[in-house]
């Protein structure tokens, strides 16, 4: 029988506290939706004690989740395990992680102890922890750069204390995977008890090893994957979830491995976070890029004609991605619609399935084609819906190359309709001034990215914004077969979430 490997997904906590990759709520909830249709194991939901916010969107993820384990993050302390024990409380399936450095320079120079308070540390909380909740997972920090017989002697604490799978993170990115596999080799055999406990990695993308380093952690004995969706995280991010595991499902007789996920559904789960995040995936990025499955030398192309197989390790179809889809338009009716919503996976109550059949009607009017990912961002656009302290009551912008831009912005908010005109260089910074001086508030552009939704000239376009205001940054979208249009509905998103 091939080994389980349980997939240990930390998007929403590792992912999430990396730059440009906070999300909001509803946005997490969404996340939640998806890595659930994957089928993930285990979520982790984020660090309960970091934060009141955080603390909710545990808690809100552990109420969500219905067949995941939900996990909190915690140091070893009792302030920290309480909060997490208390943020997963509603989970069907709880758990806390805790971790605790063990290699020589962060048990000096960070934590300032020595290691036999590391031991005895390890002891107390990881008991602490399990009168608490019965699922435990406790992380030696910085373990590929700790000594190995210290490393078992910690783990071996952990398990008499109570822990149920322990943790191996390469958390700066360092280690290669021969070390790995020595590594995992050594715990998994002289850790007091090991056979009882579920061994785990969870690796960093610092020298772009994190997929390598974790296949390797398998065939040392790993039975559970620590990763993220796109392979965000910390630095250069951590193990990319959709590489991992396909990586399994392609090679499974070589690793005699098989995860519970559903790969159909990732790279749907992939695009919905690459849109909330407002970060682009690269065209060559593996399994999920634009160029993954496509295949541009003629000679290539000729061997795929006669047989898939011989340029092709999986199919686009074993990841979710259907080329060959039948588009919708504007005869299309709602029947039709809502098969489609089906095939996507997307259920929605009978009010929200009425809202996205208006809209997919406005869209189809303006538009020849409505194709999959049309309705997918339409749909998903709902689903993370913020609450709007403005919106857009209606536009005008005009430029030329020989006169300054103008936009003329009206917005609506509980006081009634407010109207301004501004200048600027071009139509985006005349556009946004005009919110400025509406709003009251003048957030930094940190970033503006315009994309195609899908292909042809009457493509919607999708436009993200990073706005930054007061050490604060938020991630605005907006979606329109105009592409002026889209800028400023994706930078009054942005405005709303920070008046929130
Ligand atoms: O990288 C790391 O070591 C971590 C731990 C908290 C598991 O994220
Ligand atoms: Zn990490």
């Amino acid at each position: 029988m091939p080994t389980t490997i349980k997939i240990f997904d930390t998007t929403l906590r590792d992912g999430e506290q990396s730059p440009g990759c906070s999300m909001n709520l509803a946005e997490k909830l969404e996340i939640t939706r998806q890595l659930e249709r994957l089928k993930v194991d285990v979520i982790e939901a984020g660090f309960a004690i970091s934060s009141p916010g955080d603390f909710e969107s545990v808690r809100a993820i552990a109420e969500t989740a219905q067949s995941a384990a939900v996990v909190s993050l915690a140091r070893l302390t009792q302030k920290d395990i309480q909060a997490a024990a208390e943020a997963v409380k509603p989970a069907k399936h709880p758990r806390i992680h805790v971790f605790l450095a063990t290699s020589p320079i962060h048990m000096q120079y960070k934590l300032k102890m020595t290691p036999d308070q590391v031991l005895e540390k390890v002891r107390t909380m990881v008991r602490f922890a399990k009168g608490l909740v019965e699922d435990i997972e406790f992380s030696a920090e910085d373990a590929t750069r700790s000594d190995w017989a210290f490393l078992t002697e910690v783990f071996s604490e952990a398990v008499k204390a109570g822990a149920t799978t322990l943790n191996v993170p390469d958390t700066v990115g360092y280690t290669t995977p021969d070390e790995m596999y020595a590594l995992m080799r050594h715990l998994t055999g002289t850790v007091y008890q090991a056979d009882r406990v579920a061994f785990s990695t969870h690796c960093h993308n610092d020298l772009g090893l994190g997929t390598a380093n974790s296949l390797a952690a398998v065939r040392g004995g790993a039975t559970q994957l620590e990763c993220t969706l796109g392979g965000i995280g910390e630095r250069a991010g951590n193990a990319s979830l959709e590489e991992v595991v396909m990586a399994i499902k392609t090679r499974g007789a070589y690793y005699d491995a098989v995860t519970h996920i559903d790969t159909t559904r990732i790279y749907r789960a992939c695009n919905t976070l690459s849109r909330i995040i407002g970060q682009r995936i690269p065209p060559n990025k593996a399994i999920i890029g634009g160029n993954a499955f496509a295949h541009e030398a003629g000679i290539h192309q000729h061997g795929v004609l006669a047989n898939p197989e011989t340029y092709e390790i999986m199919t686009p179809e074993s990841i979710g991605l259907n080329k060959n889809q039948m588009v919708l338009g504007k005869h299309s009716g709602r029947h039709a619609f809502e098969d489609r919503l089906t095939l996507l996976g997307i259920s929605l109550d009978a009010a929200k399935r009425d809202e996205a059949f208006a809209k997919f009607k406005a869209l189809a009017d303006r538009k020849k084609t409505v194709s999959d990912r049309d309705i997918e961002v339409l749909v998903m656009g709902d689903r993370i819906a913020i609450e709007e302290t403005y919106t857009l009551e209606n536009f005008v912008v005009n430029s030329g190359s020989s006169i300054d831009a103008t936009a003329t912005i009206a917005l609506r908010n509980s006081d009634g309709i407010k109207k301004t005109s501004m200048i600027g260089v071009g139509q985006i910074e005349a556009a946004f001034s005009a919110i400025d001086s509406l709003v009251g508030i003048s957030p930094k552009l940190e970033d503006y990215a315009l994309h195609a939704v899908s292909e042809g000239e009457d493509a919607q376009g999708d436009v993200s914004v990073k706005l930054e205001l007061d050490g604060r940054t938020v991630t605005g979208r907006g979606l329109s077969v105009d592409i002026i249009e889209a800028s400023i509905r994706a930078y009054l998103n942005g405005i709303n979430k920070l008046l929130q």
